[in-house]
């Protein structure tokens, strides 16, 4: 992967057929000269898949999932969407273990078995981790953020096409940020994890949790972070060009 500055759009469950029209204004700061090394990417729905392929096509924006089933294949899982069948739609990135998957159920094992899927499947991965208010408090968050990129990445030998986006669970639609000092010890924390345990070429670590036009001109002072993944504000084109903006002016 380059050294673009990666920002993600994640969707969650919201978003129909008509919000679409809000990305127009998006896909043309895209093309703007000053944009050549930035990477947006854009997580809707998956009803939504494939009419945002369709709409970014002429674009350098690429689209992505926010999860998918662990079964790599086709089965027998009512209600659920494999890897390949996100590849074949056209997507080039998947968002797996967000937070809010694995309070419903996202182990370290079953994230692993998913990233693998993913990974043969040809889709680049946005790994989330991060710990919740309560390991905050009890001084627990190197010891689970080592643990879910040991666990999450084990065995996998090329992590060259994984990004890890470094979500506290405190923060993410709460309007709290972590101190900058601090998110820039853990963000060379994580980075230090992953190149003992897995050698990738190049770590790649994006910040996720209330980033908004008005936090992001602090958040990017951390020259460790590759660029973040924004929830919430992604939603609205006018805040999501402003944080895109604002980062790299
Ligand atoms: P937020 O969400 O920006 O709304 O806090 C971030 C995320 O959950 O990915």
């Amino acid at each position: 992967m380059t050294n673009n500055i990666y920002f993600i759009a994640n969707w969650k469950m919201y978003g129909n057929i008509e919000s679409i029209k809000t990305i127009k204004n998006v896909i043309s700061l895209s093309k703007k000269r000053s944009l050549k090394n930035v990477k947006i990417i854009y997580c809707p729905p998956y009803t939504l898949l494939s009419e945002f392929v369709k709409k970014t096509k002429k674009s350098s924006i690429s689209v992505g999932a926010q999860n998918c089933h662990q079964h790599s294949s086709f089965g027998s899982f009512t209600g659920s969407i494999n890897s390949l069948m996100v590849k074949n739609i056209g997507c080039e990135y998947i968002i797996l273990g967000h937070s809010e998957n694995r309070k419903i159920g996202d182990t370290d094992k079953v994230i692993n078995t998913k990233i693998r899927s993913a990974l043969k499947a040809n889709l680049k991965i946005i790994f989330c981790i991060g710990e919740t208010l309560k390991e905050k408090k009890n001084k627990q968050t190197k010891k689970i953020l080592k643990n879910q990129i040991i666990k999450g990445l084990k065995g996998i030998k090329n992590i060259n096409n994984i990004i890890i986006s470094y979500e506290p669970v405190w923060s993410i639609g709460t309007g709290l940020i972590p101190k900058i000092d601090d998110l820039k010890k853990k963000i060379i924390f994580i980075k230090k994890v992953v190149n003992n345990y897995f050698q990738p070429k190049k770590t790649k670590i994006l910040y996720g949790g209330s980033v908004n036009p008005k936090n992001v001109k602090s958040l990017k002072q951390i020259k460790q972070i590759n660029g973040f993944l924004v929830g919430g504000a992604s939603q609205n084109d006018k805040k999501f060009i402003d944080i895109i903006q604002k980062s790299i002016n």
